[in-house]
């Protein structure tokens, strides 16, 4: 059994304290440092942008994965890149020429992300899964941390890991919004690969230790 990637996202982190949580997450168990960014377009509210992301990647020693919730994502790729992002996620719904989009990523030597909302189908990437490294169901509505889990989730992961094996395709099934250590082992069961936490982490009292439950509750 692979290991289940845990992915804390850093929207719930202390921004006065910034290099102390980004170094929290380099000396626990967990996988990579989840950014999102939003623009107040595509989501209806504004996170961070690029001095920031500056500030991040200057201190983090894992993975950046970086979450686009934004508008027209191909205007950033190189910036993206250049600030040191190693999955770069865009959205299915902010994408016209999502095909052309996964290359521009793939050519910036990034692996590649397509972000799904609640109401967004899993059939929408048949025909360019092989294309994809890893989808990322939302489990909320993206645009703010602490939200409740959507149940439905779960039918998709199951849904997206069937489509996955059919083709073929080596897609990781990342899960983003509300998770804690009470529905980790479900996500995981379902087909689930990596977990992404920021209130379930960061507004714990030991984000170290919480991260360690996350773990030990998606080992099955
Ligand atoms: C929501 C973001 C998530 C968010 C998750 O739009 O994409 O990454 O930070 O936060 P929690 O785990 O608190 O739901
Ligand atoms: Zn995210």
């Amino acid at each position: 059994m692979t290991k289940t990637k845990i992915a804390p996202s850093l929207l719930a982190a202390d921004f006065g304290n910034l290099q102390r949580d980004v170094e929290m997450v380099n000396k626990s168990e967990a996988d990579w440092h989840h950014i999102d960014v939003m623009d107040g377009v595509f989501v209806p509210n504004i996170s961070y942008g690029m001095p920031v992301i500056k500030a991040i990647q200057k201190y983090a020693t894992k993975p950046l994965d970086v979450h686009l919730m934004i508008v027209d994502p191909n205007r950033y790729i190189e910036t993206f890149a250049a600030l040191g992002a190693k999955i770069l996620t865009v959205h299915y719904e902010a994408c016209t020429h999502l095909h052309r989009t996964l290359q521009t990523i793939k050519a910036n030597g990034m692996k590649t992300g397509v972000a799904l909302n609640p109401h967004t189908n899993i059939k929408l990437l048949e025909d360019i899964i092989n294309d994809i490294d890893i989808v990322l169901i939302m489990s909320v509505n993206p645009g703010f941390g602490g939200q409740s889990f959507i149940e439905n989730t779960y039918n998709k992961i199951k849904a997206l890991k069937e489509l996955i094996t059919r083709k073929g395709a080596k897609t990781e099934i990342e899960i983003d919004g509300g998770v804690t250590s009470a529905n980790a082992k479900k996500l995981v069961e379902a087909g689930a690969d990596v977990l992404v936490a920021g209130s379930f982490v960061f507004k714990s009292d030991n984000p170290t230790q919480t991260i360690l439950d996350l773990i030990k509750a998606t080992d099955i």
